[in-house]
């Protein structure tokens, strides 16, 4: 039995970039916090500043197997986020996606609670649509390195909706694209970790093709309030929700930017293309501005400066 009004809320994922961002928030905004993580490609460290707090509760497990607790609402990021990371153990992510998918939509229809996804940008694949809006159904390689995250989430999506329609579970579905910030992994090959990092190291700044493939950046403060706004719309909205930030930059502004703000002497080292790179990306946010009167307020360079005092700060 309940004795207390605050909510209890669980974050899987909660001690990786987003979910540290989101389980500080949810403390500040008072909750009692459960956060689930396997340390797969999170860390301890991002969650260090709230483990003395008595709200904060952490348990070392891992989403493919059930988890049998009391909350209100759960919010389900656990999932690697990097190509570097979900490339390691493909089959363990499409796991992650679908087998925890399937046991936190089980554990939310038990015990009552919201359920929010962390899905992505990445059920669009290589869009040939632009910008991408909700209702857009994507263009995905289903055989490719990049599968078992994109169709792995995909199919999260999916048990989503069942869940909804056939038992009436109250959903929350987010399509999260590129966000940055402190507390990234500085070794998961993400476009803005990576070069600041190397911008910071003073080495050459990778760019794979020739730098034109745009994408749109948003800083995490932006994206969690988005989050924890579309977690509190009303019942029968579900999702699917883009959060992201509409600016569009080439990956060549993105290193530019990086160097002078920096102010490194790194030159720009071109490669080849990866397999499946989408070449554009960038989200159609009416539907949040609409429904969550959201926008993204954090500009590029403003973002990278406070990113960067994070790297520096842990001696990258
Ligand atoms: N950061 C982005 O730009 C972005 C974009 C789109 C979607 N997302 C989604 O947001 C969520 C969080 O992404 P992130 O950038 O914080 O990535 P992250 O890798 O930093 O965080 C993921 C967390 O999940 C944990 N985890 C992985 N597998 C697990 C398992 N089987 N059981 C328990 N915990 C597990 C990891 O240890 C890590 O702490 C992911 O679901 C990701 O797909 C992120």
């Amino acid at each position: 039995m309940k004795i207390s009004n605050r909510k209890r809320i669980l974050v899987t994922g909660g001690a990786g970039f987003l979910g540290s961002h989101l389980c500080e928030r949810l403390l500040n905004d008072g909750c009692d916090v459960l956060c689930v993580d396997n340390f797969y490609s999170g860390t301890k460290d991002n969650i260090v500043p709230f483990l003395g707090n008595p709200r904060f509760e952490l348990i070392r497990h891992d989403v493919t197997f059930p988890l049998y607790v009391e909350v209100d609402e759960i919010y389900n990021l656990a999932c690697p986020a990097s190509p570097v990371h979900y490339q390691f153990d493909p089959v363990q992510t499409t796991k992650t996606s679908v087998h925890g998918a399937i046991n936190m939509l089980g554990l939310a229809k038990r015990v009552k609670a919201r359920i929010f996804q962390a899905s992505t940008s990445e059920v669009y694949g290589d869009p040939q649509v632009h910008p991408q809006s909700e209702d857009y159904w994507g263009h995905v390689n289903p055989i490719g390195i990049r599968s078992c995250y994109d169709e792995g989430k995909r199919c999260a999506e999916a048990l989503f909706f069942d869940y909804y329609r056939q038992h009436g579970v109250e959903i929350k579905v987010a399509r999260i694209f590129n966000t940055y910030g402190p507390r990234m992994h500085p070794n998961d090959g993400r476009v803005v970790s990576t070069f600041v990092v190397q911008a910071l190291r003073g080495e050459d700044i990778s760019i794979f093709g020739d730098g034109s493939q745009t994408r749109s950046f948003c800083y995490v403060d932006d994206l969690i309030e988005g989050i924890v706004r579309l977690m509190n719309t009303g019942d029968g909205y579900t999702g699917p929700l883009n959060l992201g930030n509409p600016d569009e930059f080439t990956i060549r502004e993105l290193a530019e930017a990086v160097i002078e703000l920096t102010g490194s002497r790194s030159r720009l080292k071109f490669h080849p293309l990866p397999a499946d790179d989408p070449r554009q990306r960038q989200p159609d946010i009416g539907q949040a501005r609409e429904r969550l009167a959201w926008e993204p307020k954090v500009r590029l360079r403003e973002g990278l400066a406070s990113t960067i005092a994070y790297f520096r700060g842990i001696g990258s």
